[in-house]
């Protein structure tokens, strides 16, 4: 059932391009409108909500922090991301007009259940993203939004992660078009990007040899560091929790502008650090403000590795490894630069001899608090 390899984690991998597929499906129409028929929210609901809460947990938390850029940026409504375990415990401001978007995989998560039951207790609306038919979480949500991810069986969340990224897009662009504001009119050029993500994800999946040797180069390491500006944060704290999972070892990621606040100090030398650079073309200084945090460690004796878009020249003299990803706008990128991260965690996990799908101390749903 694992369909040729080795762990279920490496067949969700591979699966990723048609579970994007699956989630895009029969949601874009051809006119470049975003249909997303099984809301049951009125457009008018829509129209009404004056500001967005996202609660998770996990990994898809890290999925809210990317939708938090996605979604301000093409719909101006002011959106939050939260821990579902902070949220829950405190008095968040909410009302009518709130939309609390619950991400959750299983939809069993308890911490992010008590805080949908704290959303609705304010009379908020609250919509699931959930990747499992019927269960708890989009049971007691307003409305729903499945990821279509099928089922995920290895512990660490993959395509779920991706699928729900998809989702949040759809719901930001959705919105965007529903309210009629300005960016409105970037959205036909996004639905046509999305859709060429599945292709993109399997050109980039057959460029996985040399991250696999990589990872067998990297096990014998005490710790990793991921450092990213943006979205690459958030991909970047992704990149670290997999192979703390997986890997049992220290890693941790960080906004690439607090290096110098602080986590700099923790680079030695050979210290590997994994670098998420932005697309070259993105918005603002944002490309040359990594590239100068690269040269930074790497004069403090780290060892680079740094995820770069095709034909990124800028970043050539200072990745000690360099991975390239295909081309991809800003806000869709971390489709393409968490999936490198993976396959690293993974096969670091397998070269240590850990249990890839079945980590220590970990379930797949987590229902206690
Ligand atoms: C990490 C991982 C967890 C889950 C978290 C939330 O790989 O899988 O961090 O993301 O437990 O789970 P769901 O999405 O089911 O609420």
């Amino acid at each position: 059932e694992k369909g040729g390899y080795d762990y279920f984690m490496l067949k969700e991998i591979a699966e990723q391009p048609q579970a994007i597929a699956e989630t895009l499906l029969g949601r874009l129409t051809e006119q470049g409108e975003i249909r997303l028929d099984e809301v049951r929210l009125t457009d008018q609901d829509l129209r009404d909500v004056d500001k967005i809460f996202i609660v998770a947990c996990g990994t898809s938390f890290h999925t809210g922090m990317v939708a938090k850029y996605a979604i301000e940026h093409w719909t101006r409504i002011p959106c939050e991301v939260e821990l579902a375990s902070e949220f829950r415990y405190r008095d968040p401001v909410l009302d009518r007009s709130t939309l609390v978007v619950t991400i959750s995989q299983s939809g069993e998560t308890m911490d992010t259940l008590m805080a949908l039951r704290h959303a609705k207790d304010q009379k908020a609306r609250v919509l699931a993203i959930c990747n499992t038919n019927g269960s708890t979480i989009p049971r007691e949500s307003d409305a729903v939004l499945y990821t279509h991810g099928g089922p995920e069986i290895a512990v660490a969340s993959t395509k779920a992660f991706l699928t729900q990224l998809v989702a949040c897009y759809l719901i930001g662009l959705h919105l965007a078009q529903v309210r009629g504001i300005k960016y409105a009119d970037e959205v036909g050029a996004v639905v046509a990007q999305l859709q060429e993500m599945p292709d993109k994800l399997r050109t980039l999946l057959d460029r996985m040899g040399p991250v696999r040797e990589l990872a067998r180069d990297l096990a014998s390491s005490n710790t990793v560091l991921f450092i990213g500006r943006h979205v690459g944060y958030p991909v970047a704290l992704e990149g670290a929790l997999k192979l703390k999972e997986l890997a049992y070892m220290h890693a941790e990621g960080f906004a690439a502008g607090e290096l110098k606040h602080g986590p700099i100090a923790l680079i030695d030398q050979g210290t590997p650090v994994v670098c998420v650079v932005p697309s070259p073309a993105g918005r603002g200084m944002l490309h040359d403000k990594i590239v100068s945090n690269i040269q930074e460690v790497r004069a403090r004796g780290a060892r680079t590795i740094v995820i770069a878009e095709d034909g990124d020249e800028a970043v050539l003299p200072y990745a000690d490894h360099l991975i390239s990803v295909p081309r991809t706008p800003t806000l869709l990128a971390p489709l393409v630069t968490t999936v490198p991260l993976q396959v690293l965690a993974c096969e670091i996990a397998a070269a240590r001899g850990h249990d890839v799908d079945q980590p220590r101390n970990l379930a797949k749903s987590v229902t206690v608090e």
